[in-house]
């Protein structure tokens, strides 16, 4: 898979993921989680390693550290999650509770959900990264009404990862934040990627372009996801999902060449 830098620090990232919100939200005992060994090997068997959860999505960091310790060959899983609550000692119990669910005792990303009281938990990550218990630090948000303070926090403050909605038909992100990201060496994670679902809703059936097996795609998904990563500051998308085949489809989007300008607008105008 293809990788890009993150800037803080120049590692490089593959450019697909994995977000775990409802997919991994499931018991163990349900058919659902006995597919879930096999989205996570769909996943490193292409050479992704993005994993993104929270604690606001039920059972999903339990899920994820009970297959990861289960997993062999050893996971090369690049782990990030999330705080959310209010409060300086409440943010690090919670974050005490992430590292035990995720069962590790490194997450390579910490990040501010929805930048709930972020000014009270800065701070924590910074003297976390410090200690090197994270390994990068973020935010995130996930809706254009919340542009302006993500902007205002960017400006503002040091950090290594934006996490933000970013999809073919939900593009606000590009006028302001994606070129602030680019000119303050933030790497960009693009959440909602398919506006959680609905809008390959709205692509199904319709036929591909005559140009995407040129570009290696044989699915509106790959192309979705594919229009994200071809803007320069974009460095990985986190399609959620529960399911092997579409992890598998959804990896697919990190080979091959990007989508030249034209063909972004074509895609665009698929969807207007
Ligand atoms: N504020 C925040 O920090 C925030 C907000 C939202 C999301 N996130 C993160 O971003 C991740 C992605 O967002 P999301 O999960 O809400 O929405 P999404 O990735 O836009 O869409 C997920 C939906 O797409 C379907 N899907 C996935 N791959 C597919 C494929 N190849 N073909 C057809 N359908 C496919 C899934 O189906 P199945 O369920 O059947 O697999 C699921 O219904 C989340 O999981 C979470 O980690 C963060």
């Amino acid at each position: 898979m293809l990788t890009r830098a993150i800037p803080s620090s120049n590692e490089p990232l593959p450019i697909v993921g994995l977000g775990t919100y409802r997919g991994f939200e499931v018991e163990p005992s349900s058919p659902a989680y006995k597919q879930l060994p096999e989205v996570l090997s769909a996943l490193f068997k292409k050479g992704g390693t993005v994993i993104d959860s929270s604690p606001m999505y039920g059972r999903a960091e339990q899920t994820t550290g009970e297959l990861l310790s289960i997993h062999e060959p050893r996971s090369p899983a690049f782990l990030a999650t999330k705080v959310w609550t209010r409060g300086r000692e409440e943010g690090i119990a919670q974050m005490e509770q992430s590292f035990s669910l995720l069962q590790t005792d490194r997450i390579d990303l910490m990040q501010i959900h929805n930048l709930l009281d972020w000014q009270t938990h800065l701070p924590t990550l910074r003297e976390w990264k410090e200690q090197g218990r994270i390994r990068y630090i973020g935010i995130t948000h996930y809706t254009p009404t919340a542009y302006e303070e993500v902007e205002a926090v960017l400006k503002a403050e040091p950090l290594d990862f934006l996490q933000i909605n970013y999809a073919l038909d939900d593009r606000g992100v590009e006028q302001r934040i994606l070129p602030l990201c680019r000119e303050r060496g933030v790497a960009v994670i693009c959440n909602r990627p398919f506006g959680g679902g609905g809008l390959l809703e709205r692509l199904k059936g319709k036929p591909l372009p005559g140009w995407a097996a040129q570009v290696g795609v044989t699915s509106w998904a790959q192309l979705a996801l594919k229009f994200l990563l071809s803007h320069s500051a974009v460095t990985c998308v986190i399609p959620g999902t529960g399911n092997p085949r579409y992890m598998a489809d959804n990896a697919g989007a990190g080979f091959g060449p990007m989508l030249t300008g034209a063909q972004r607008e074509q895609l665009i105008d698929i969807v207007r």
